[in-house]
């Protein structure tokens, strides 16, 4: 492998976005190194780095987005999502009620182009409570990909992005237009977006976040990709802006960290939902 080659192309690509590589899997990186050197037609790491440096940023864009792996749906894990709109969502507002009034603070920390926040938002303006008549809700989606940021505000979607929604939904959240699906302004409108790195050390929360104290953090299907050191300066963060007894949302295989399990439990088998203890163990 061409370790000094591969320095160079993400030192390339931390001088541009401010992306930190250090803490990706190396066997990760070196596949998707690999695809984007097939997928240019490059010989070598040094003819890719030419290319890099040519293109006026096409490429360096290319890669940060093969690195980034923005995969992800509506309702991905549908199990998970009726859990919390059955389940969790109601109990959080009921006991967060004040009288007729209650709160929700959400906060979406990997939310690629928007599918899994704008999910959330769609199950709370779903919800419905008897005795309560108003819920003021915060709700954050922040990734560290700005194109995709700017994907979630615009809110068009793929029929891929749509696989699980129902037909009630699509109708009721969605409009065709021109072979994609917008979503209703209500739920786009519930959500605000920012560009947010969780491994960056100096914002503990996302710009415009002014306290933490979530009552329900989504960080699914991305600590896969880091090693263990960057796992666990990604959890000091998501650790600490959660509430004590608030819902911690990973992907199905993912698991807290070895220094924050006793603090969280598992809520459901293979639905990644933990929910943070009262008390410190
Ligand atoms: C596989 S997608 C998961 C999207 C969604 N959470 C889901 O499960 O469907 C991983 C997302 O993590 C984002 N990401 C990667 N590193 C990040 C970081 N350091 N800070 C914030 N987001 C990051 C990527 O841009 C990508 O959108």
């Amino acid at each position: 492998m061409d370790t000094t080659g591969q320095s160079e192309i993400l030192g390339m690509l931390r001088e541009k976005f401010r992306i930190d590589t250090s803490g990706y899997r190396p066997a990760f990186l070196s596949r998707r190194l690999d695809k984007r050197l097939a997928e240019t037609a490059c010989g070598d790491y040094s003819e890719y780095i030419q290319l890099l440096r040519s293109d006026g940023g096409a490429e360096l864009k290319e890669l940060l987005h093969s690195l980034s792996v923005p995969v992800s749906m509506f309702f991905r894990d549908p199990l998970l999502f009726d859990l919390l709109a059955e389940q969790v969502l109601p109990d959080i507002v009921e006991c967060n009620r004040q009288g007729q009034q209650s709160r929700l603070r959400i906060w979406s920390a990997a939310c690629a182009a928007g599918q899994e926040s704008a999910s959330l938002a769609i199950l709370v303006a779903e919800l419905r409570h008897p005795q309560i008549e108003q819920i003021y809700t915060t709700l954050f989606g922040t990734d560290i990909d700005a194109t995709l940021i700017a994907r979630a505000r615009e809110g068009r979607y793929t029929a891929r992005d749509l696989e699980h929604v129902t037909l009630g939904r699509l109708r009721r959240w969605f409009v065709e237009r021109e072979g994609l699906y917008v979503l209703h302004p209500e739920i786009r409108q519930r959500v605000r977006y920012v560009r947010h790195d969780l491994l960056d050390e100096r914002q503990h929360l996302p710009p415009d976040v002014l306290f933490s104290q979530f009552d329900m953090l989504a960080c699914r299907n991305l600590l896969m990709y880091y090693g263990a050191s960057a796992q666990e300066t990604i959890f000091n963060k998501l650790d600490a802006a959660l509430k004590a007894g608030g819902y911690l949302l990973l992907g199905r295989s993912e698991y807290t960290p070895e220094a924050f399990r006793a603090n969280y439990s598992l809520v459901l088998p293979r639905t990644g939902l933990y929910r943070k203890r009262s008390h410190r163990v």
